[in-house]
């Protein structure tokens, strides 16, 4: 929730959860869960279809337990044959049996691809890539997101849908665009590059002030005015690293824009529907704490690989970064694959039960919506081959079965919508600093974010730790552990609150590589980590990465004998903290990899290194129970643990069968089996890939 969440170090006392989310509970705009429970449909592409279809789909959705479908995402051209001329029979036919049926109607804008009519008469209206090659029509998206020529288009449309639509019974929700960035997120075109000019100078003021922000001294880059300022296209070589990080804040604000023109037209109109748009996970060019206090509920479309091992741990953390951009409160799955998808080389289905699971899993990690793309797979177009809720074989298969069963299984889900998830720890995550990472010219260029955070996620998940994702601008004062697991940019002010939040008594792990540069990517005076060398208590003098493939050994209280880093290395000196682990062999031999330091009533913790896993994890044990954070549950690593209020989640991400023990005296409410065995323990039963609901009673957390 960026700033505007605000929260302090000071405010830790205040108990967590009991207030996350509460001013989207304030919203005049009501969303359609608290009539109808968890949200259940998927994308309907009724135009790529006749009337003949859409009463099978119908019955269909009704007997699937389909409370809610996304309509029109990508039917701008059949709405609108012609500039200003509409075509709406189709949509009021399609609108009109759903409003009969009563399944809830998420109306999209429809403007993520627009007609090829707009192109032919403003071709400056198409996207530029980085290159210089404009990108066509003939697919989708192709639109600038600068574009006044395109954003007017749009709105022009939107304004006619909401006028037309406002009051239709089926009417529930706004799907704004769809997933904004996915094909085209930034465009290097003279339009784009004029609005770029504008922004920086509204940053800056003057170009004195952009030339000291960009280090333009450096290889002649120094500009006199803003018009002789591009975009960072194409170059002989490396661009200068801050041009490219504005230029990455400006394409992320110029999304955001498209965005927030339409959801005000939209807000005028019809003031009482929620509006929303959909997120794509862990997105790098779209600054998400940015954007989520727009939109009325987070959603998210989620597509994890099937064939992937850690495809439920990925899956989960982005489930909590989705709860945790929303401030807590409830999101939803707008989209997943009923099986497979069709755009990785080769596309593994899901096997049996995997679609329940994940799920299961999401609504255990905050969503109150499951939603699918699509309704019905497609005959004809690029996504023919993408699985959908009705495959091509029909409703007599395996795929539209388990989506049966699993409407009919949400639907008894109901007392879980609006309920919370209770997390202690929090991952701190900033898109200025991922944009900033992932440059050229770094004394390791291969660091991935998304790799970084999954590295030290993997071990909280299967430990059963619950984990939300904090912007460092947000409320840090919600947690007691604070993970930065890299946080290679840090402003100065965001310093200062990490710094609070230890001295006050929280505790703070910070991963290699961070506290590097502040908010222009500039390396502050004096020895790394600038931001962070007080509160560790150390000095790095050198930054010393090792060759591929060398793996040196690791002492000390923490690694025992078997712990070893790769990858990363750094010249530390101790300034007041002390050793958790050192280097047993290798060029730093003796000297620290891993440490801790008291600061204030809290603990700061660094990992010099590019730890091994189970080091790693020993790390993250340290910090959390040192800070007295309990697990959920006594379960193997294999079963995925969450909780909702009483609800609590099980999740077997394993093709094999397992069994958790559980505390308490729970009653299962769906899923597995749950058995007495000897002594009063409680055994829950999962089968492979199977996911189960317990109450946990006892009004504890609600
Ligand atoms: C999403 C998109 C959908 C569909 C889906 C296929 O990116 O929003 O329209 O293309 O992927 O997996
Ligand atoms: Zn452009």
């Amino acid at each position: 929730m960026g700033a505007a969440a605000g929260g302090s170090a000071g405010d830790r006392s205040s108990s967590a959860g009991s207030n996350r989310g509460a001013h989207r509970g304030a919203l005049d705009r009501s969303l359609p869960t608290a009539r109808r429970g968890i949200l259940y449909g998927g994308d309907w592409n009724p135009e790529q279809w006749g009337p003949e279809v859409w009463d099978e789909d119908i019955a269909l959705m009704r007997r699937a337990q389909v409370n809610l479908v996304t309509v029109g995402v990508f039917s701008w051209a059949l709405l609108e044959p012609a500039p200003g001329v509409h075509s709406w029979a189709w949509l009021d036919d399609v609108l009109d049996r759903l409003a009969r049926a009563g399944i809830a109607a998420d109306l999209a804008t429809a403007t993520a691809s627009p007609p090829a009519w707009l192109s032919r008469a403003h071709p400056e209206m198409l996207p530029v890539t980085r290159e210089g090659a404009t990108l066509w029509p003939g697919a989708r998206q192709h639109y600038c997101p600068s574009s006044p020529v395109y954003r007017e288009a749009a709105l022009t449309l939107v304004e006619a849908l909401a006028r037309r639509y406002g009051d239709h019974p089926a009417l529930e929700m706004w799907h704004v665009g769809n997933e904004y960035g996915c094909h085209v997120a930034a465009c290097y075109c003279d339009v784009s590059a004029a609005r770029f000019r504008a922004w920086l100078a509204d940053r800056y003021g003057d170009v004195a002030a952009l030339n000291q922000a960009w280090g333009t001294a450096f290889w002649s880059q120094a500009y006199h005015s803003f018009d002789e300022i591009l975009p960072p296209r194409l170059a002989p070589t490396l661009s200068n690293p801050t041009q490219v990080l504005d230029f990455a804040r400006f394409s992320s604000d110029e999304l955001l824009g498209c965005y927030l023109a339409e959801r005000q037209v939209l807000e005028s109109l019809t003031p009482t529907v929620p509006v929303t748009t959909n997120f794509m996970g862990l997105f790098r060019p779209v600054d998400y704490w940015r954007f989520a206090p727009h939109v009325d509920i987070v959603a998210d479309d989620s597509y994890p690989d099937p064939a992937d091992p850690l495809a439920y741990v990925r899956a989960a953390m982005v489930g909590d970064l989705m709860r945790s951009l929303g401030d807590g409160a409830p999101w939803m799955l707008m989209e997943q694959a009923p099986s497979a998808v069709n755009w990785r080389p080769r596309n593994a289905r899901k096997p049996p039960g995997m679609m329940r699971s994940l799920s299961l899993q999401a609504v255990g990690r905050g969503a109150d919506g499951i939603c699918f793309f699509q309704w019905r797979a497609a005959r004809a177009g690029a996504e023919k081959f993408h699985s959908a809720m009705v495959p091509h074989a029909g409703a007599a298969s395996r795929t539209f079965e388990e989506v049966t069963a699993l409407g009919e299984e949400l639907g008894r889900l109901r007392e879980v919508v609006g309920t919370s998830v209770d997390a202690s720890v929090a991952i701190l995550l900033d898109w200025s600093s991922w944009w900033a990472l992932e440059q050229p010219s770094h004394p390791d260029s291969t660091l991935e974010l998304r790799a970084i955070l999954e590295s030290w996620y993997e071990p909280l998940y299967r430990s059963h730790v619950p984990v939300d994702f904090v912007s460092p601008a947000g409320p840090l004062g919600r947690y007691r552990v604070l993970l930065a697991p890299n946080l290679y940019l840090v402003a100065a002010e965001h310093a200062k609150r990490l710094a609070d939040f230890v001295a006050t008594g929280g505790t703070l792990v910070v991963g290699p590589f961070s506290g590097i540069v502040d908010q222009d990517d500039h390396v502050p005076a004096g020895p790394y980590p600038a931001a962070f060398r007080e509160v560790l208590g150390l000095e790095v003098e050198e930054l010393a990465p090792l060759a591929d493939g060398e793996v040196v050994a690791l002492t000390g209280p923490l690694a025992g004998s078997a712990g070893s880093a790769s990858g990363w290395q750094e010249v530390i000196h101790l300034r007041g903290a002390e050793v958790l682990a050192r280097y047993a062999t290798g060029p730093l031999v003796g000297m620290p990899a891993v440490t801790t330091r008291s600061w204030g009533t809290g603990q700061a913790l660094y990992v010099g290194c590019g730890l091994d896993a189970p080091t790693l994890e020993a790390v993250l044990a340290r910090a959390w129970q040192g800070a007295g954070v309990r697990p959920l549950a006594e379960a193997p690593g294999s079963v995925g643990v969450s909780r909702r209020g009483r609800f609590c989640f099980y999740v077997n991400t394993d093709a094999a069968p397992v069994e958790v023990e559980l505390a308490g005296s729970p009653t299962l409410v769906t899923g597995g089996e749950l058995e007495e065995a000897a002594g009063g323990r409680v055994v829950l039963r999962l089968p492979g890939h199977g996911a189960a609901v317990v109450d946990a009673g006892g009004g504890e957390q609600s």
